[in-house]
């Protein structure tokens, strides 16, 4: 075991990598991830919590992210593991990890697995969890002690920060590689089997009232609040300040914004401390979901979740995003929660599943997000990692698309599309983009025979008004001008072949048709080279365009098409 100790580690940061990840605002309002100047999107994977302790795990874990073509792994770095005895440090652990990361050319997200994890103190180490006086648990509102230290009590964030600046201090001091990108800042904090902590000192922080400082956050963001605190706050008579019931009104919801106010003070100064050590790089939390009409305490209370935003930006505003973790159904309107002007998409945990890729082309087109990362892929079967795979190498491809010279004006987008939702029309400029799922077009005989459509979709890069990139896998798209779409919808269903399917033309519009039509001028699949530019792979037309009507890929494989339109 080698042991550090805390002065030699802080001693060392003036070692400085020069590398640098951050955040940055785009002309479009969406906030970007750069990495050492670039663009970056994280196609991630999490790991499974254990791992980090076992080199032989790591090393495995690595090498299985590498065969899924990920460029970033999210890894826990436990409080128990680094300081096993107060002010002795291990970095065993950590350095491995980037020492793994690094060889292979793969980015790290630390996981601070401080004072809690999924709600609980389980990764504190012993000599935190035995000393029950010195660091005081949360309590239910009948005295119950749970297995959650107490975010009211001073002696536990003094240790927690200690350690979590140890831990920074001595990656940036042997981390000269700028392997790490990104730092999570505990996980899913949240109360639960209650909506608030009732100990002692959180009674006494109770009675003191709604401080100053939320209330004229509050009063000067009320335009943007999200719409349920705004709800509450007008039922409770727009109150600026009082108790806690008066300001927010009675009841487990106004229990939860006060626990939410105090989790987002203890990590606003947790991530003070890692700004002094990394000034640029994102800093996040991540939540377990309000989900399966479960109230606070069922569910962790008072998480960074969608509903208590501006509880956690008025006490955290060092925080740069707020990060759902995602295990229900509702992908779309989960992530469409996350993905606000004030919060930057970013999904550090995602149910491990074949449609794991689609989503982050999704998440990125439709939201400009920062990455998505499914959890435990280090569990994923091995039948269905070539699929990730090949999505994954292509997305990562088109990166250097992402900067903004390669833009148009005109908005990326995103489709995602299963058995449920098997279609979408967008708008871009003046032409109207039917993006369906593959399956629609009934030739394959997996659409018909009862298999469950896989999920599809993908991600459409307007690189000027009449042409575009479409990447992804299982998605079919037809193009018209925007006036036009109405009469389209009266064209009769076609085979394969192009003809009627059957019989005459019994759906035939009587109107007369107005204005234009989009044709195809070609389509390539192509590939990116790093400079941006694109190459031909092959010219797709004839049965592969459907002799020129629509533009489409398959759904058990991925492609980046180059769509160039003309009108007639
Ligand atoms: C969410 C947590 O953040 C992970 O660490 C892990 O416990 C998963 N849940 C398990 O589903």
């Amino acid at each position: 075991m080698r042991l550090f100790t805390l002065s030699l580690a802080l001693l060392s940061v003036l070692l400085c990598s020069g590398h640098e990840s951050r955040l940055e605002r785009l002309d479009n309002g969406r906030a970007r991830l750069t990495v050492d100047g670039s663009p970056y999107f994280i196609i991630g994977g999490e790991t499974g919590n254990s791992m980090a302790s076992c080199p032989g795990d790591v090393s495995s874990v690595m090498d299985k992210a590498e065969r899924h073509a990920y460029n970033t792994v999210l890894i826990p770095m436990a409080w128990e593991l680094i300081e096993p005895r107060e002010g002795q440090w291990d970095f065993t652990s950590v350095d491995t990890i980037i020492g793994e990361a690094t060889r292979r050319g793969l980015k790290i997200v630390p996981l601070w697995f401080g004072a809690w994890k999924n709600s609980m103190s389980c990764y504190a180490p012993e000599w935190v969890k035995r000393d029950v006086k010195r660091f005081p648990r949360a309590m239910t509102a009948s005295g119950k002690p749970l297995e959650i230290v107490s975010t009211f009590s001073p002696e536990v964030y003094e240790a927690d920060s200690r350690a979590f600046r140890a831990l920074l201090s001595h990656i940036a001091a042997t981390d000269t590689a700028g392997t790490v990108i990104m730092i999570q800042i505990e996980n899913e904090i949240g109360m639960l089997e209650d909506a608030r902590d009732h100990s002692p000192l959180a009674e006494k922080a109770y009675r003191k009232g709604v401080p100053q400082q939320l209330t004229d956050y509050l009063n000067q963001y009320s335009s943007q609040l999200h719409p349920v605190l705004a709800s509450r706050l007008h039922e409770a008579g727009g109150k600026t300040s009082g108790s806690w019931e008066e300001v927010f009104g009675p009841g487990i919801y106004t229990d939860e914004i006060f626990q939410a106010w105090a989790y987002a003070l203890y990590v606003e100064k947790l991530a003070r401390e890692a700004r002094k050590v990394f000034p640029t790089m994102p800093l996040y939390v991540n939540a377990a979901m309000n989900s399966r009409g479960r109230i606070p305490g069922q569910y962790p209370s008072a998480g960074p979740l969608a509903h208590l935003k501006d509880i956690w930006h008025a006490a955290a505003p060092t925080l740069d995003i707020l990060a759902p973790d995602l295990y229900d159904s509702g992908f779309t309107s989960w992530v469409a929660a996350y993905a606000l002007p004030d919060n930057p998409l970013f999904v550090p945990e995602i149910k491990c599943g074949r449609e794991n890729t689609v989503q982050a082309y999704y998440a990125l087109g439709e939201h400009g997000a920062i990455g998505l990362s499914p959890f435990a892929y280090n569990l994923r079967p091995e039948s269905e990692i070539p699929y990730q795979h090949e999505g994954n190498s292509l997305l990562k491809s088109l990166f250097p698309l992402l900067q903004s010279d390669y833009y148009s004006s005109l908005p990326t987008a995103g489709f995602y599309f299963d058995q449920d939702s098997t279609s979408r029309t967008i708008t871009r400029g003046d032409i109207a983009i039917k993006a369906s799922h593959f399956f629609t077009l009934p030739w394959d005989p997996r659409a018909t025979d009862g298999t469950r459509w896989p999920v599809a979709g993908g991600l459409l890069l307007p690189l000027s008004p009449e042409e575009f990139i479409v990447a992804g896998s299982g998605i079919v798209l037809t193009f018209e001008p925007v006036t036009a779409t109405a009469d389209t919808s009266a064209s009769p269903a076609l085979g394969e072949d192009g003809f009627l399917l059957e019989g005459g033309d019994k759906t035939s519009s009587q109107s007369r048709w107005h204005g234009k039509r989009i044709g195809l001028a070609s389509v390539e699949e192509v590939k990116v080279s790093p400079d941006g530019s694109l190459k031909r792979v092959r010219t797709l037309n004839g049965d592969e365009t459907h002799q020129g009507r629509h533009v489409r890929i398959g759904v058990d494989n991925f492609q980046i098409l180059r769509v160039k339109l003309y009108k007639y």
